[in-house]
């Protein structure tokens, strides 16, 4: 067995370089792990750093305190929605405040600039 295997010594460096950026910008978060795990399913609606496809309203943009706003709004029902309202019954204030962490710190990220995407 190769004790080196290029493509794979990319990924690795490439995750390595990203993981401390994402756990920074999330501050105080020691917990960036489950952060990305809560944030996943968000990303097939809304997209990996927020930018949502065609009618989804795009989360990149709004504020850390305009998501947590909203999203607890859903969560409330005092928001007109459709998904939203039924989805964010599932989250308490702390996995929102990460999640609205998270999306700021997607898409304030240069990806292009940390080398991730090309
Ligand atoms: C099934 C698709 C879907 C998923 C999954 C989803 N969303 Fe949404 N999201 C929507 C839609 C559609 C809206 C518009 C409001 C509505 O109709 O519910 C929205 C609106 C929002 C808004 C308000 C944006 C604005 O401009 O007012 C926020 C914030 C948001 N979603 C956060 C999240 C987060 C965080 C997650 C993951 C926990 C998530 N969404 C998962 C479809 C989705």
């Amino acid at each position: 067995m190769p004790a080196h295997h290029p493509v794979l010594t990319r990924r690795v460096v490439a995750m390595v370089l990203a993981l401390p950026l994402a756990s920074a910008a999330l501050a105080g978060d020691e917990d960036w792990a489950d952060t990305w795990v809560l944030a996943g399913p968000c990303a097939n609606c809304h997209g990996l750093t927020g930018n949502s496809p065609g009618a989804i309203p795009s989360l990149d943009g709004l504020s850390e305190d305009e998501l947590v706003a909203r999203m607890t709004a859903f969560r409330e029902g005092t928001a007109d929605a459709t998904v939203m309202t039924r989805l964010m019954k599932g989250y308490d204030d702390e996995q929102i405040a990460a999640l609205a962490g998270w999306f700021v710190m997607m898409s304030e990220t240069n990806w292009f600039e940390v080398g991730v995407a090309q």
